[in-house]
């Protein structure tokens, strides 16, 4: 039943999904959740080592958390992170025994709970950063930066070329994945800390 609950049976809350679309498009960046086969691939990018922690920024309606754990991450190893509150409540509903932190990824390491800080081994954001100015996608960078320090990111993009400007921002990008089974057809990049390359 729990099993059920948490993983395949649940909705993938499109209506919902277009409802937050309507009222903050930009914000939401996509008018429908990320297609299974993308859900994959990011699953397959961002698996966590030993007992890493798991950090998924814009959740949404949560179809990247909830094939981490129909891929068997428990729970506990994974937060998800979401600014409106509406789907934030839908994921504290639909992801049992996940940690939802209800705020905006720039402010992220002032809402992690002191038992992920350290821990964080793979981040996941679904924030559709390449609509933003240069100075706001530093901010989001280096947040991330704070709560997981060398590890770099996975971030999902609808672009052809590297969403992010990853050399201003010190950053390499490396695609890992194209596919074609999304609406629209999304690419999966790494991005890591120039330094951490070299
Ligand atoms: C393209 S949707 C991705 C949703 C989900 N990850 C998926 O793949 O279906 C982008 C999400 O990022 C959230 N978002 C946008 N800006 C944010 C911010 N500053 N902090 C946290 N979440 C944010 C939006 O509310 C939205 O749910």
């Amino acid at each position: 039943m729990t099993e059920t609950f948490v993983g395949r049976a649940t909705p993938n809350g499109v209506p919902l999904f277009l409802s937050r679309w309507l009222a903050h498009p930009l914000r939401m960046g996509s008018v429908v959740p990320s297609s299974a086969t993308l859900c994959k691939h990011m699953v397959r990018c961002a698996w966590p080592e030993d007992d890493g922690v798991v950090l998924e920024l814009g959740a949404g309606t949560g179809v990247i958390s909830r094939a981490f754990l129909d891929a068997g991450l428990a729970a506990e190893r994974l937060v998800t992170l979401e600014i409106d509150p509406d789907l934030a409540d839908h994921l504290r509903g639909t992801l049992r025994g996940v940690e939802v932190l209800e705020c905006d990824a720039r402010k992220m390491l002032d809402y992690l709970p002191k038992r992920f800080q350290g821990r964080i081994s793979s981040v996941v954001c679904g924030i559709p950063l390449v609509l933003l100015p240069f100075v706001e996608q530093r901010r989001f960078v280096h947040a991330m930066q704070a709560v997981a320090p060398g590890q770099g990111f996975l971030l999902f993009s609808y672009c052809i070329t590297s969403p992010l400007p990853a050399k201003k921002l010190g950053l390499t990008a490396k695609r890992e994945v194209w596919t074609p089974m999304n609406l629209p057809p999304a690419s999966v990049w790494r991005y890591m800390p120039a330094s951490a390359d070299a």
